[in-house]
């Protein structure tokens, strides 16, 4: 009998804990250009949950497989398949759906992942850490000893943003909701954690001697954009990469006539499809050699099986977490170790 796998599956677009299934699904056989992967780690990530309600700007046809990012382990190659070995731990593309235990995928779309890193924490390298290793890289030109700050600085890119900024000299005002992540992000290295407040703005001015913020990073919006927005120096570059409050962001005319504010945008998935092959290699290149020393390690709060994605994605979508979800899939026959958590 021919074996088979299991797939969390949604049909339609809905409430993850409403629309998603777990389905059995035939083992799939890699074409002659494509390489079988077998899964071990896939965390869930905000932007999987709007994409499974729809909201996303990306809407893969139907039924999918959710999952933008993750890991796994090259089992079988097709006839044509050179430069990849069975064995290699890779990192999945964006478009695929990661929450499965196996899938077929191009070859040349595979980047390999140096085993000396944890799988869960290779699964999750390729969204948060990247996409703050670009705004640090792409907007303004910073210097060493330059502040930066940023809001939801406890998230898995916040936290990748001070390991970076750190790394590289680079001072953060780190924002946060809740007073009891102060201790804890200090300890990682952010240089101030501030309370996202009325008060922010007198406690910035205290903790960076009132030197000029040139970059903000926001994946807030609303009152907590405007905030950094009141904060930053004139001609400063405010990044906006994620909307987790869901509110708008309202400007006073002022801030743009008087302060000449620069607000754009980032959107990883749009680096990845514009970046040369040679820049995404350098870019995979500078955050595995960061991941090897045991930097850029995602806070963790749980790993579920697959078949737990229930409790799974109902947590996932609940704010105030210890740290990511993360599926963990136990695949068969690769002698991969995970960490006891
Ligand atoms: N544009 C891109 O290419 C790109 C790439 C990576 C990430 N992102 C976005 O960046 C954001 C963070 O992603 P992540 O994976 O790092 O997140 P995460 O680790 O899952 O953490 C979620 C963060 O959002 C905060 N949060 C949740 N609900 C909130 C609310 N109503 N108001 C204010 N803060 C709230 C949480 O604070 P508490 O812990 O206090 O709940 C926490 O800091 C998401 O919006 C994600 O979509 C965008």
């Amino acid at each position: 009998m021919s074996e088979s796998i299991k797939a969390i599956v949604y049909h339609a677009h809905g409430k993850p804990e409403e629309v998603l299934r777990l389905e059995e699904q035939p083992l799939p056989q890699p074409a002659l250009d494509e390489a079988l992967v077998r899964m071990l780690a896939a965390p869930i990530n905000p932007a999987d949950l709007n994409a499974i309600e729809g909201k996303y700007p990306i809407r893969p046809e139907l039924p999918a497989t959710p999952g933008m990012e993750g890991v796994g382990v090259v089992v079988e190659i097709g006839d044509r398949v050179r430069d990849l070995a069975i064995g290699t731990r890779v990192i999945l593309p964006h478009n695929l759906g990661t929450w499965r235990e196996a899938c077929v995928v191009p070859a040349a779309r595979l980047v390999a992942v140096p085993n000396e890193i944890e799988p869960a924490q290779a699964a999750m390298l390729k969204i948060n850490p990247l996409t703050a290793w670009r705004m640090l890289h792409d907007f303004v030109a910073l210097q060493p000893g330059d502040w930066v700050i940023q809001n939801a600085a406890n998230s898995a890119a916040g936290r990748a943003v001070i390991q970076i900024s750190r790394e590289l000299d680079y001072r953060t005002v780190n924002v946060v909701r809740r007073a009891e992540l102060i201790e804890e992000l200090r300890t990682e290295g952010g240089d101030a954690v501030l309370l996202d407040d009325d008060n922010l703005r007198a406690a910035t001015a205290g903790a960076t001697a009132g030197a000029p913020i040139r970059l903000a990073l926001n994946a807030v919006g609303g009152e907590s954009a405007l905030r950094l927005a009141k904060i930053v120096a004139p001609e400063a570059t405010i990044v906006t990469y994620g909307a987790m409050s869901l509110r708008p962001l309202t400007l006073p005319n002022g801030l743009l006539i008087f302060k000449n504010l620069h607000f754009t945008g980032f959107w990883i998935n749009k680096w990845y499809d514009q970046a040369t092959p040679a820049a995404r290699q350098e870019a995979f290149a500078r955050i595995f050699d960061f991941a090897r020393r045991g930097l850029l390690q995602s806070k963790i709060e749980r790993t579920y099986p697959l078949g737990e994605f229930h409790a799974a994605v109902a947590r996932a979508a609940e704010g105030m977490r210890a740290g990511k979800i993360i599926f963990r899939m136990e695949a068969k026959n690769v002698g991969v170790a995970f960490a006891r958590r």
